[in-house]
């Protein structure tokens, strides 16, 4: 039987492995015979992701995506060691919540680095590691629809994943003579540990309020592993330099 979305011989990074979204993607790509490689700061909780993965091939490669002029070095040294990748996701991210009046810099750059600036630099890297053959790859931001909707207080976080996008049509344009294709899943509220943490602060109103923006009621993590999933198959072989908006229905309205 013809399996399209399969993944068997892949080998993907997938950053932000010890978490949330992260952590479902990289157990759902085992799952369709993916090699992973699952990067993160927290070494107790990649090692936990890593052992809800299937098989037994899979590695952990704990990063700090702040140090993003290190980013080349690291990567190199894990193609060094495991050889080529056929996929990378980016789905590391952090959020904040702060009024215009204060706003530092300080902040604004360490959010930065972390959401955008460390994609440019693991793109850079990747499209390194397989420059030998003419094989291609596939690499997979984790935008959010803050990118293309927004909120009050969160401006930072929306500007990151509006960069990340416009990043990912560049380099799409830009890889695809390599046959590395370069896209990006927007998700909107997903059932994630932090989201429940979150909701567990919020009354009645407030959690009902959240669901009803979704015509389809919240995400799951897994909604966003399936697409993610597809961009990386071969089922998705001529698609490039999109966002993949998996919502909902949230920006439909
Ligand atoms: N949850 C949602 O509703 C939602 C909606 C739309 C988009 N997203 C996006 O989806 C992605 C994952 O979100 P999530 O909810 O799964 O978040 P999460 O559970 O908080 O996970 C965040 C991940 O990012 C990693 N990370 C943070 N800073 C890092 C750094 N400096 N270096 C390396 N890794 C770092 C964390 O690793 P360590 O803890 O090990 O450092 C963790 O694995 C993010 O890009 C987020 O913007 C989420």
């Amino acid at each position: 039987m013809i399996n399209p979305m399969s993944l068997e011989g892949k080998r993907v990074i997938i950053t932000g492995a010890s978490s949330g979204i992260g952590r479902a993607i990289a157990i759902f790509l085992s799952r369709l015979g993916a090699q992973v490689i699952c990067s993160g700061r927290n070494v107790d909780r990649l090692n936990e992701t890593c052992s809800q993965l299937e098989g037994n091939q899979h590695v952990i490669a704990p990063f700090d995506l702040q140090e993003t002029e290190e980013i080349g070095k690291w990567f190199n040294s894990l193609v060094e060691e495991h050889g080529r990748l056929h996929g990378l996701v980016h789905s590391a991210g952090v959020q904040y919540t702060l009024p215009l009046q204060l706003q530092k810099p300080q902040k604004f750059e360490e959010l930065i680095k972390t959401n955008t600036e460390s994609a440019l630099f693991l793109a850079r890297a990747f499209q390194k590691n397989s420059m030998k053959d003419k094989k291609g790859g596939s690499i997979v931001f984790i935008s959010s629809v803050m990118g293309r909707v927004s909120l009050p207080g969160i401006s930072v976080y929306s500007l990151s994943k509006s960069a990340l996008e416009g990043l990912a049509r560049s380099l799409a344009l830009e890889l695809a003579p390599r046959n590395i294709r370069v896209s990006c899943v927007a998700p909107a509220y997903i059932r994630t540990p932090m989201l429940d943490k979150l909701m567990k602060k919020w009354n009645e109103t407030q959690i009902r309020q959240l669901i009803d923006r979704h015509p389809l009621g919240l995400g799951e993590m897994e909604d966003v592993a399936n697409s993610v999933a597809f961009l990386l198959s071969d089922a998705a072989r001529w698609i490039t330099g999109i966002t993949l908006v998996v919502d909902g229905g949230y920006t439909a309205q």
